[in-house]
């Protein structure tokens, strides 16, 4: 696990850049599973995700976090298009709805991403043995930060990191399955249909990796 994430912080950070005039890629429907960890090593979250590129909503259950407890349980499900997100706590049934100011996240290249080069990350000509990608930057709405991301040709997300004020975060996906296996993970669950929005305090930001700073 170690190995890989050292393999994708080196992919993350060594792309080769050359002019191209790309448009950032969006990805396909999506099963698989995110890590999200802080240049400290901790993880933050480790959980399954199901993603619905078309619609924009994502839901993300994390069920490992180390060394504290913090997103032990941490069950998200956001709706981008619409601006809100539920914290659900499916052991006591309660729910939280809330309002996203910042609708990034680490499945989908921000439209004004910046394009910095393609990477062969192991051997570009072995079968099997090596995999391409693209390598996206751009800032952080707020600006106090930027992000680097690294897709697939066919732009699975194979890792974001985000660097913000003093604070690192990288985001791995991993086992990827380009299509919804439940839906039923995006819809609302029963116990939030009735909750009322809350409102964000005055300073504060809600968005994915908010989260988990
Ligand atoms: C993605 O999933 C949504 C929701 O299940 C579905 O409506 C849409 O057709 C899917 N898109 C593709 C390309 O399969
Ligand atoms: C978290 O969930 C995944 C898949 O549901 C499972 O493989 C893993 O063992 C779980 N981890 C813990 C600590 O329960
Ligand atoms: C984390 O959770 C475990 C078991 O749920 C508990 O024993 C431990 O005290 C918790 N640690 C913290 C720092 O909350
Ligand atoms: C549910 O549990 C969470 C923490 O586990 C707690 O913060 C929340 O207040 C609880 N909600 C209810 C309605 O008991």
């Amino acid at each position: 696990m170690y190995a890989a994430i050292t393999l994708l912080v080196f992919m993350c950070l060594t792309a080769s850049t050359y002019a191209d005039h790309h448009h950032p890629c969006h990805a396909p429907n999506m099963t698989g599973f995110m890590s999200l960890r802080s240049m400290k090593g901790d993880v933050k979250a480790y959980g399954a995700f199901t993603y619905d590129s078309m619609g924009k909503k994502l839901r993300f259950r994390s069920n490992e976090s180390y060394p504290t407890n913090t997103s032990l349980g941490l069950d998200l499900l956001m709706f981008f298009d619409e601006g809100i997100f539920y914290e659900i706590d499916s052991k006591n049934q309660s729910c939280e709805k809330k309002t996203l100011q910042c609708t990034q996240h680490p499945l989908d290249i921000p439209n004004d991403a910046t394009f910095m080069g393609t990477i062969n990350v192991g051997s570009p000509s072995i079968e099997g043995e090596g995999i391409k990608t693209n390598v996206w930057t751009g800032s952080m709405p707020d600006m106090k930060g930027h992000y680097s991301m690294s897709v697939t040709m066919g732009c699975l997300p194979v890792c974001t990191m985000y660097f913000h004020e003093s604070s690192a975060f990288i985001v791995s996906i991993t086992e990827v399955d380009s299509e919804i296996k439940d839906p039923d993970l995006l819809v609302v669950p029963s116990c939030c249909l009735a909750q009322p929005l809350e409102e964000t305090p005055e300073g504060t930001v809600n968005s994915f990796l908010n989260e988990f700073m």
